[in-house]
């Protein structure tokens, strides 16, 4: 990989680290995010000016009410993604099914996004991002979309807060880009992120504390001993604080959600992906991320991701 002085931009970096980790094309495909969330972070600083607040009106398959600003992400990513020609199959959190790319536009990349994550918080200006898993073409159209997060050969976020910053994670790497408003570019800021070896938070939404398991109660119980409580409720940005200020943070099943509500394909793997890379850890409460065998594309589950040593204490109470 050329030296940090010749690298400067996202662009450089990709093209060095594709090459690197044989990964051609993969460069392409980040640029594709990258160009897709300048767009978003145009239109999240201004979506109360362009009426771009508030609800859809629709539900998602998951039951959810779509903000307006969810479907113009996922519409925003998906023109970038496909018309980069890298993109064999692509799935969104806001779409029922993944799109197969056909014809002779259609690359060796399987991306899974969530386009915007933290939706409630849109409207009250809290920092909101946008999250991708991306896998190589595997074989058979439906092997493809249900790849196991072991399988991944990148992970990104997009976080757009009081900067807007994009997390890439490849093989052998993961660091950190600033984006320049002046210029649309996103500038390297932080190269080869490692978590901080001691956490200072824990992030879960304590008001569920009555309808966790008595195991899960007594954890979260522990993590108030020695860490302090952070909670954005945009998982994107409690996950971009505890990787630079290490930490923990827990989405635990409960009597309303037995599987928890964060999505395997593009939250929980792509996360994983980037805080192992990172030197931490992420488990569902009984086994590693990344080694779940998916059966559907939304599927939910439970999620305990960060410093290692945190995680392996939850998990060990969890099962004891
Ligand atoms: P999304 O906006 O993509 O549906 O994700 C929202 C998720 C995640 O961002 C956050 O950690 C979690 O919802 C917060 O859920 P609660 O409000 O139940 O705590
Ligand atoms: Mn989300
Ligand atoms: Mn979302």
């Amino acid at each position: 990989m050329a030296t940090s002085d010749e690298i400067k931009s996202l662009g450089q970096y990709m093209l060095s680290v594709s090459k690197d980790e044989g990964m051609e094309g993969l460069d392409a495909v980040i640029e594709a995010i990258a160009r897709g969330s300048v767009r978003v972070q145009k239109t999240v600083e201004s979506a109360a000016l362009g009426r771009w607040l508030g609800s859809t009106g629709k539900t998602n398959v998951h039951g959810e009410d779509v903000q307006t600003l969810d479907e113009i992400g996922s519409r925003v990513f998906e023109e970038e993604l496909l018309v980069s020609g890298r993109i064999r199959a692509l799935g969104s959190e806001e779409v029922e099914t993944a799109i197969e790319q056909a014809g002779s536009s259609r690359g060796n990349f399987v991306v899974m996004m969530d386009p915007i994550d933290g939706s409630s918080n849109i409207d009250v200006a809290i920092s909101i991002g946008s999250i991708f898993g991306i896998w190589r073409h595997s074989g058979k159209y439906d092997e493809d979309v249900l790849q196991p997060g072991n399988q991944l050969v990148a992970a990104s976020y997009t976080i757009y807060g009081s900067s807007t910053v994009m997390v890439v994670a490849t093989k052998n790497h993961v660091s950190s880009f600033t984006l320049d408003p002046g210029n649309d570019t996103f500038w390297l800021t932080n190269r080869d992120l490692k978590l901080p070896t001691d956490g200072a938070y824990y992030s879960v939404n304590e008001g569920y504390f009555n309808r966790w398991s008595r195991n899960m109660q007594d954890a979260v119980t522990t993590l108030r001993d020695s860490l302090s409580l952070r909670y954005v409720g945009s998982l994107v940005a409690d996950f971009h604080r505890n990787l630079l200020k290490g930490g923990v943070f827990l989405y635990p099943s409960d009597d309303r959600s037995p599987s928890g509500k964060l999505r395997l394909m593009y939250e929980a793997n792509p996360l994983s992906f980037i805080i192992e890379q990172a030197g931490g850890s992420s488990s569902t409460g009984k086994t590693r991320m990344m080694d779940v065998i998916p059966d559907s594309l939304h599927q939910r589950t439970p999620m305990i991701i960060g410093n290692s040593d945190l995680v392996d204490g939850i998990v060990s109470v969890l099962n004891c």
